[in-house]
């Protein structure tokens, strides 16, 4: 019998591992540079958190949810996003209090039963900024910015920003209002997905993937002419903001997300390369999500980006994120003291640098190199009779061909040395 991984999902193979490593440390960086501290999450939460946190008339709820009974027959769901959850913890831990702010971040899987295709898998990985405790519109551009310089910092550049206000559940009704009256004479035409979302939730119409829908809703009126003076006065602060920092970015009224929790601004960084599956990451203010699971009126601000789509994007503009292969590699050659030498040196040197060798003790030093080749190792270290007589080794460069010998007392320096002068 020959198993599969199951559909949507991708091994990180060890030489793709380097690439995923170089991101996950830049997020890591970038965020604590940022003064954004981790928090870590359980990778499933009770259903009921994303029923009420993400929305019960979003694509991520009504389609796209793993959700299984435990053997107590608890109904729990795989969380197709990250922000529930870290607001269930805050909540959980009396962590959530108005005028305290967390900045925080978060990496790893995510779950989405979705049609898996190029950018889209059924776990994928994001990692996530949330800004919690703060109405302050500095603190949208500060989301915004962490997203864009972190991609900024790859070389990513062909890139665009997309900005919008969703308003608030103060403003928003009559924008609802508006759009049913835009959509009613077309309301017939429209998807069946779409006729429910047209009574309960008007702007989800535009987050529809039916092309005769997305036609239609090419017209509908801005969100932008309704916004309430709150609303409007915060919007033109988040883009002054941006302006001074020289963030380009365009407006897009028909930017509403796929997540119900937004208000006021929303934002999605997309790839210009691509024109499916573009989003590089996304997010926006919430304000009213921590009361919405029953905790205090605490707001927030986020993104989360894709880490795959970040991965394509750089491989497709030649840009892939390796980290040098900068290892070591012990070769011996003699008896039973060298091997017992060899395989000393190796513990040692392994307490500070990447180390790898051959297990096979009686291969020619050729053949022990030509390994040491193909594991990507930058310097070989050679163990013989006169070396070890002499508590020496011999240090080959296998990228410039250059060798010497080393003191064994000082190796682990001198090849440390090494390593820094190479990078
Ligand atoms: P989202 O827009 O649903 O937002 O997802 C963020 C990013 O995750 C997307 O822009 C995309 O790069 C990636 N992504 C989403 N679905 C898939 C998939 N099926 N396969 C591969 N990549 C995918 C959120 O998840 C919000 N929690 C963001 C947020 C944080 N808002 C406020 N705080």
């Amino acid at each position: 019998m020959k198993f599969q991984g199951p559909r949507g999902t991708q091994d990180i193979l060890p030489e793709a591992a380097a690439g995923w490593q170089a991101l996950e440390d830049r997020a890591r960086q970038v965020s604590a540079r940022h003064g954004y501290r981790e928090i870590r999450t359980p990778i499933f939460e009770a259903t009921e958190l994303f029923l009420r946190g993400v929305g019960e008339t979003t694509d991520i709820v009504t389609k796209e949810m793993y959700t299984f009974a435990d053997k107590k027959g608890r109904s729990l769901t795989l969380r197709p996003e990250g922000t529930a959850g870290v607001m269930r913890s805050l909540v959980e831990h009396g962590l959530a209090q108005a005028g305290r702010i967390h900045r925080l971040w978060y990496l790893g899987p995510m779950f989405r039963y979705d049609r898996p295709q190029a950018g889209r898998y059924r776990q994928f990985h994001q990692w996530g900024a949330e800004c919690v405790g703060t109405e302050n519109p500095n603190a949208d551009v500060e989301i915004i910015l962490l997203l864009v310089d972190y991609l900024a910092s790859f070389g990513l550049e062909k890139t665009k920003v997309l900005l919008n206000s969703v308003g608030h559940p103060g403003c928003r009704p009559a924008y609802a209002e508006k759009l049913r009256a835009y959509l009613a004479p077309h309301k017939e035409s429209l998807c069946g997905d779409c006729q429910m979302r047209f009574e309960k939730n008007p702007l989800r119409v535009l987050d529809c993937k039916v092309p005769h829908d997305k036609e239609v809703a090419q017209g509908i009126p801005s969100i932008l002419d309704s916004l309430c003076d709150d609303c409007r006065t915060h919007f033109d602060a988040v883009q002054k903001g941006l302006d001074a920092l020289g963030v380009v970015y365009e407006l897009d009224p028909r930017l509403v997300r796929g997540l119900d929790y937004y208000t006021r601004t929303a934002f999605e960084v997309h790839d210009l390369a691509r024109g499916a599956q573009s989003a590089l990451g996304g997010g926006g203010r919430y304000d009213g999500l921590v009361e919405a699971i029953g905790g205090p009126a605490v707001p927030g601000v986020g993104f989360s980006a894709g880490l795959e789509r970040i991965l394509n994007a750089l491989e497709e503009q030649g840009r892939r994120p390796v980290f040098q292969a900068d290892g070591v590699f012990v070769a011996r050659m003699g008896g039973e003291a060298i091997e017992k030498a060899a395989l000393a040196l190796v513990r040692s040197l392994r307490q500070s640098l990447p180390v790898t060798f051959d297990f096979e003790s009686t291969k020619s030093l050729g053949a022990q190199l030509k390994q040491a080749d193909k594991l990507g190792a930058r310097w070989a270290v050679i163990l013989g009779e006169d070396e070890l007589s002499a508590s020496e080794a011999t240090v080959k460069d296998l990228k410039a061909g250059a060798q010497e010998r080393v003191a064994l007392a000082g190796l682990a320096d001198h090849l440390m040395k090494n390593r820094e002068n190479a990078r």
